[in-house]
């Protein structure tokens, strides 16, 4: 990819101070509370954390899927929560893929239809939506499970379905909470060898994960605890500056 031009050494994603407080009734939780991250094009960052800890937060705050409290998020050079809601939802679509347990599947649409969801709204014509869909769907080992419906198929498959559906479009960030949470060992083997596949294919990907061993697979750290990001294991500009090509 990039090397050593200052191109490469701009930040895809730049988080500052960013607080996130959930208020139920006069309970108030602080889940972030005060992130700060840089995310480079092409890294792979694994991010681990105890239960309760706020990672899902960091990754619904940056992405800007929920609103933050206080502080900036810049992705692609602009500020995520100065974007209308409409461009904030257009540049997600264009941009980002997702792989979240909770993000639900449409029930009443098919397998693939669900996966070609992304490109359709990205304006690429149907039968092109339709076959790669279906090169997607053979590659998390669902080709004969492409007509079925969400509610027809296993939770494991089902999460499948959400990896295909995050990746076919080739965005350029992906976010992913516990991808391979509720996948047999072998399951969850293919979804990580698959991730590595988009991340050698140059793609930037930020993990959540429990598994101890897929988070060392990275290539960096992330570690949360109380609502900070108190760790950071070889962040790319580090590297960088060490003269290490950790993009090319
Ligand atoms: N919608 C919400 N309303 C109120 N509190 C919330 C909400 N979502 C999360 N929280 C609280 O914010 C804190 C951080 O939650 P978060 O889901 O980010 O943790 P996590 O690190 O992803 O945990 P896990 O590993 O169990 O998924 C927790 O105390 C949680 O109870
Ligand atoms: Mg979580």
């Amino acid at each position: 990819m990039h090397g050593h031009d200052t191109a490469s050494l701009q930040p895809i994603l730049s988080a500052r101070g960013v607080t996130k407080t959930y208020r139920t009734g006069s309970r108030e939780v602080a889940a972030l509370r005060g992130v700060d991250l840089d995310v480079h094009a092409g890294e792979l960052v694994m991010v681990m954390g105890p239960s309760g800890n706020g990672k899902t937060t960091l990754l619904n705050c940056l992405s800007g899927l929920d609103d933050i409290d206080a502080g900036t998020v810049t992705v692609d050079g602009k500020d995520l929560f100065g974007m209308s809601d409409a461009e904030r939802t257009r540049h997600r679509a264009q941009r980002m893929g997702f792989i979240f347990q909770a993000f639900n599947l449409i029930p009443v649409l098919s397998a693939a239809e669900n996966v070609e969801l992304p490109l359709l709204v990205t304006g690429v014509a149907p039968k092109v939506a339709r076959e790669r869909s279906h090169e997607m769907l053979d590659r998390v080992g669902l080709a004969n499970r492409g007509h079925h419906r969400p509610g027809e198929l296993s939770g494991g498959e089902q999460q499948r379905v959400t990896v295909a559906r995050a990746l076919v479009a080739e965005p350029a960030l992906i976010w992913a909470d516990e991808p391979t949470g509720a996948l047999d060992s072998r399951t969850a083997g293919e979804i990580v060898e698959l991730l590595h596949e988009v991340h050698a294919a140059g793609q930037t990907l930020v993990v959540v994960t429990h598994d101890e061993e897929l988070g060392r697979s990275g290539q960096r750290l992330v570690q949360v605890r109380d609502g900070l990001v108190v760790n950071d294991e070889h962040p790319a500009h580090e590297l960088h500056l060490a003269g290490v090509a950790v993009t090319s």
